[in-house]
């Protein structure tokens, strides 16, 4: 069995090889990769590829671990949309009774078709809320806005006042902590556009308390995402913790202090501890500077709640040598999962079916059919060797991969379903060139 195949092994319950029994012996006759209990050859028989497949076990399981990990005090999980607002997923998350983080009046929307009532666990962030997006979140009655601007704090007021609603807010602040992460996804430093600096953050909050339409209700942080080491969620809560303090003495009610999201998952660290202990982890580390603080807090988690949960199953459709590289073309692209070509992302890569004593490899470039070099999976990895018309499965993909799908080259997007057990439902249709065009004129 390949490394893929033996880090699969006892990771319940999204993704999991199941024996194929042959023969009136039942002998074994190899294995075949299976979400929840359906085989991802069936699914791509029946559904085609490339498509996305979830566990919604895994999902709610997820979700169980964070409720548990902050069991002891006030706090609501907010799924942050953006890592994956397919309608039928925000479902699944609505039953569990999680709120929702949100960046744009379009993921609103989402929330609020799934159900109405999760807009009092809404927190709205981004740098860059038009009034228009404001009203649609005054009018739905969402718990709190993360302000980032005193321009933004302005509009804001201006927006409530016209509705005659007050805006319970909290300014987003950056703590100047910094996170081993990716450039493009480390939010914490002054020289990022987000938040206020927590020095100018006092004056902007006397402001805000001096505004009518404007409810100041708390702190709110998000240092950046992918990140897997503990200590500088801390970091930024041990500032938050003295901001809530001084905010208080000065005469503010502060009832929230919003954690952002961040925590990262293993997409091929080997040492990151169990879920159940890591979100321990996570839980010890904001909640030791926030003792005796008595908030209500929230919480905006997208890629560890989601991110192992869903795979992107693609085909091989050409081998190919150039001298002495080897290239497995597949049906997926760069616009079907973007991180590897924006991020060097590395996804663990699986192939579907095993056949029994198939254990010979190559090193292959896993590429897609789109005109750029930078469309590619994998790079000089070694996998199990794969023939033409063999499926994989590239894992880890559940979050920020069918949100960052784009149309590039005129490639409709995939399908995506959920499973659920035994059961599977389609979640999002396949999209046709028809749909594509439909827009244009
Ligand atoms: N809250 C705020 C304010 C955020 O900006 C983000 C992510 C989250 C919560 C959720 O973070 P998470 O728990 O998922 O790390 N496209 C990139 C990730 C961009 C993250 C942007 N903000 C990727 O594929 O790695």
């Amino acid at each position: 069995m390949n490394r893929a195949a033996s880090r699969l092994q006892g990771r319940p319950p999204a993704f999991s090889y199941h024996d194929r029994k042959k023969g009136l012996f039942r002998r074994s006759a190899g294995s075949v990769l299976h979400c929840d209990d359906v085989a991802l050859s069936r699914l791509a028989e029946r559904f085609g590829t490339p498509l996305y497949v979830y566990s919604a076990t895994a999902i709610r399981e997820r979700m169980r671990v964070f409720e548990h990990a902050f069991r002891k005090v006030n706090h609501t999980v907010c799924f942050s949309v953006k890592a994956n607002s397919n309608l039928g997923i925000l479902r699944l998350l609505a039953q569990t009774g999680c709120g929702f983080d949100v960046v744009s009046g379009g993921e609103l929307e989402r929330v609020l078709r799934v159900d109405r009532r999760a807009a009092k666990q809404v927190v709205f962030s981004g740098v860059g809320k038009t009034a228009e997006e404001m009203k649609a979140a005054l009018k739905a009655g969402i718990l709190l806005f993360n302000v980032e601007s005193e321009s933004e704090l302005w509009v804001l007021a201006e927006s409530a006042a016209r509705l005659k609603r007050t805006a319970r807010i909290a300014l987003r602040v950056n703590p100047d902590v910094t996170a081993e992460t990716h450039p493009y996804i480390s939010t914490g430093l002054h020289q990022h556009k987000f938040g206020v600096p927590i020095a100018a953050s006092r004056r902007l909050y006397a402001q805000a308390s001096g505004i009518r339409s404007l409810s100041v209700a708390g702190v709110s942080v998000h240092i950046g995402s992918q990140i897997t080491d503990v200590k500088p969620f801390s970091e930024a809560m041990v500032r938050v913790a003295e901001l809530v303090q001084r905010l208080r003495a000065d005469g503010h009610q502060i009832d929230f202090v919003d954690a952002g999201g961040g925590l990262g998952i293993a997409y091929k660290e080997r040492n990151l501890p169990d879920f159940e202990d890591y979100v321990a982890e996570y839980a010890d580390a904001l909640l030791r500077p926030l003792r005796g603080l008595k908030v209500h807090l929230l919480l905006e988690p997208g890629r560890s709640i989601l991110g192992p949960a869903g795979a992107l199953l693609t085909r091989v459709l050409y081998k190919k040598t150039n001298g002495a590289k080897k290239f497995l073309v597949v049906d997926a692209a760069m616009n079907d999962l973007l991180r590897p070509s924006l991020y060097n992302a590395y996804h663990e890569i699986a192939k579907v079916e095993w056949k029994e004593g198939s254990s010979v490899s190559a090193t292959v470039d896993v590429v897609g059919p789109i005109c750029e070099t930078g469309d590619f999976f994998a790079r000089g990895r070694e996998l199990p060797i794969s023939d033409e018309g063999d499926l994989l499965a590239i894992l880890d993909a559940g979050a920020y991969g069918m949100a960052l799908a784009s149309n590039y080259n005129t490639r409709p997007r995939p399908a995506e379903v959920l499973v659920d057990g035994k059961s599977v439902t389609v979640i999002r249709r396949r999209e046709t060139i028809a749909d594509l065009l439909r827009s244009e004129l």
